[in-house]
């Protein structure tokens, strides 16, 4: 993935607009201006609408019933894996899991594969620009079992150090997990380059790469890549909450043991010794009845997307966050944070006039939704000495209006809090 526009788009973004019904909602009685796409995007009709016609129409459990409704229900959910196979560009459907989210993805390979296949000693690497997700579920393992966890340390633009990942590799590495996008600075991470060097240096670290960001900005390849494992989440992808998707190469999913034991999930179930057998990849990583209309919702999604083109929602992303840069600058005061040239539709900053909570509080009242604090990001504010930061972030429906509103908004805030 890059964010470099790969060709001159023609197409008129602002038709899509209009399939987003909240964005023309008031939010303290002024019309809502929506930039906070990072943290959750808002729905397309036809992800609410699927909604409708699931639970009105069609709805039943899936893998479980031999009438109708239960089995067209199950091939609809069973077609997602498809669909997301396709975005990713990924060898096969059996090696699409659906999870909770994209945390759900990272806890499943750490208690999956790490608790499997790390032993005390071991070396796992990880950035100083991780969202907490990828980094939480990594000190957990390390607390139970006593894995060593070694950090890239983040360049002054947002970067990370690749001359000092390379250093931090050693013959202990088991395993290395990266954010592909920051969500709290946009940076898109080399993950190519880092995976072709730690291939090199040995073919058994396994990586997996946090996509929450990345595949909902241009277009992502698993196989380009060469990771072993990919998550993202629904809800950023402009489909439900409540779901996400964990891909990895089928050979070492099939070699995972289950992480969550239920229905579903098992070939057979005895109180005889080792009696309890489990399916193959990936049903056995799904126990229980799963988030059904979440995932054919996000297959919903996935088709909306994948229609107006990921690169054309690239390229759209890319002019407004030039834009949105240039009239950025126009106001005294702000430092920006993640300033590197190749990176998504995120830009964070603060302000020597107040403190981000304050200037989220105007921002509100203007009407203009953004993120302020860590981001689920709290070493990465460390590095930069700073608590918070406020976050912009665009989505496929941003336009030069809301830009226009968004810094029409800071003036009036810094006016009324200098
Ligand atoms: N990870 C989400 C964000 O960046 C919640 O805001």
């Amino acid at each position: 993935m890059s964010a470099q526009v790969q060709k001159s788009s023609s197409v008129d973004m602002s038709v899509y607009r209009d399939d987003f019904a909240i964005l023309s909602e008031k939010m303290n009685n002024k019309p809502l201006v929506y930039l906070d796409s990072a943290s959750s995007a808002q729905k397309p009709e036809c992800v609410v609408r699927k909604f409708e016609e699931i639970y009105n129409n069609k709805y039943a459990n899936i893998h479980r019933g031999l009438y109708q409704f239960s089995q067209v229900i199950t091939e609809e959910y069973e077609s997602v894996r498809g669909k997301v196979k396709n975005l990713l560009n990924a060898p096969s459907n059996k090696e699409i899991i659906f999870t909770r989210n994209t945390t759900e993805a990272i806890n499943l390979v750490a208690h999956s594969w790490g608790l499997n296949n790390l032993q005390a000693g071991d070396e796992i690497i990880i950035s100083g620009i991780e969202h907490h997700a990828n980094i939480v579920p990594w000190q957990l393992l390390a607390q139970k079992i006593g894995i060593k966890i070694k950090i890239i340390p983040v360049l002054d633009d947002g970067t990370i150090d690749l001359g000092e990942f390379v250093a931090l590799l050693s013959p202990k590495t088991r395993f290395i997990g990266i954010i592909h996008a920051s969500n709290a600075l946009g940076t898109i991470n080399p993950v190519e380059k880092m995976v072709k060097a730690t291939k090199n240096f040995d073919e058994n670290i396994k990586i997996l790469v946090d996509g929450s960001q990345s595949v909902v900005h241009g277009t992502v390849d698993v196989q380009a890549i060469g990771c072993d494992f990919f998550c993202f989440t629904g809800h950023k992808l402009y489909g439900p909450n409540g779901v996400g998707v964990l891909w990895g190469k089928y050979a070492i999913l099939n070699e995972m043991k289950p992480y969550q034991g239920g229905g579903d999930m098992i070939e057979t179930v005895s109180f005889e010794k080792d009696g309890t057998t489990f399916k193959p990849a990936p049903a056995r990583f799904e126990a229980g009845t799963p988030a059904i209309a979440e995932v054919i919702a996000l297959g919903t999604a996935i088709d909306y997307v994948t229609e107006i083109g990921m690169e054309n929602i690239a390229n759209h992303e890319q002019k407004l966050l030039k834009i949105l840069m240039e009239e950025l600058k126009t106001i005294d005061g702000l430092t920006f944070y993640g300033t590197a040239e190749d990176k998504v539709g995120v830009v964070s900053f603060t302000a020597d006039w107040a403190h981000p909570s304050d200037i989220a509080m105007i921002l509100d009242q203007c009407g203009v939704a953004v993120r302020t604090g860590h981001h689920c990001c709290m070493p990465l504010m460390e590095r930069f000495k700073i608590d918070a930061t406020v976050r912009v972030s665009l989505g496929l429906y941003s336009n030069e209006n809301d830009i226009k509103t968004l810094v029409e908004s800071l003036k009036k805030a810094k006016e009324m809090l200098v």
